[in-house]
């Protein structure tokens, strides 16, 4: 039954934590890709596709997210609030790992999801003062609602690049940032946003890039998460 007053991030973590998860979960993907279905959901959570369901039932019952009749999922503009709410939190969480306390940039994310739905509003607000407005999260993701939102989601993937493009890395995206050894992969080759290269080759398989003095493969699979602009 939908409640009077719009649920809270503490309200729902405290009710049904997991909400918080699915919530990121289809703002990201509906952001990437348009279309949200169950079995993407599944897929990316690594949870099954009956577990999605009564999650999105229940996610219903709050009136947090919707179905259209061929299943497509969308949010709500209570579960948009939400869900921008939680990333603003985690992307400004990165921030403080990685720019005040070292973190490596590799192990942030796991860390900021563990401790996003604690933070308060307060504090969420300073952080984002503190660090003068980011538009972006340490991994080149945008903020919800910033400037350069757009911009950024359009920007290729690495992947769909030809050989002799030149360009800048601007983003690894959430997907890549969950993606096993991803980020630690980057990190060794020095990918970062920011970081310039000119692509030499590419097979079905590898997309070789030269950044700087090196010449690195890049498993194609791992090019698909990487995005730039020329
Ligand atoms: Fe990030």
């Amino acid at each position: 039954m939908e409640t009077e007053k719009e649920l809270t991030i503490a309200d729902l973590n405290e009710k049904y934590p997991a909400a918080l998860e699915y919530l990121t979960e289809i703002f990201l993907i509906h952001r990437d890709y348009g279309l949200v279905k169950n079995s993407v959901i599944a897929k990316r959570l690594g949870v099954s596709k009956p577990a999605v369901t009564q999650a999105m039932k229940r996610l219903k019952k709050y009136s947090l997210i919707e179905q259209d009749l061929y299943g497509s999922i969308l949010l709500t503009p209570a579960g948009r609030r939400v869900a921008a709410k939680v990333l603003k939190r985690h992307y400004l969480i990165e921030h403080l790992l990685i720019h005040q306390l070292d973190y490596p940039w590799v192990k942030s994310d796991e860390e900021a999801a563990r401790i996003q739905a604690t933070l308060s509003d307060e504090f969420t607000d300073y952080l984002f003062e503190f660090f003068n407005r980011p538009d972006f999260c340490p991994h080149g993701n945008p903020f919800p609602g910033s400037v350069s939102e757009k911009k950024t989601l359009s920007a290729p993937r690495l992947s769909s690049a030809v050989s002799g493009t030149r360009g800048l890395i601007v983003r690894i995206t959430e997907e890549g940032e969950v993606a096993d050894g991803l980020l630690q992969f980057c990190y060794e080759n020095r990918m970062q946003p920011g970081v310039e290269f000119v692509i030499l080759k590419t097979s079905g398989d590898f997309v070789t890039v030269r950044l700087g003095e090196i010449k690195i493969d890049i498993p194609s699979g791992i090019a698909d998460f990487i995005c730039f602009t020329e």
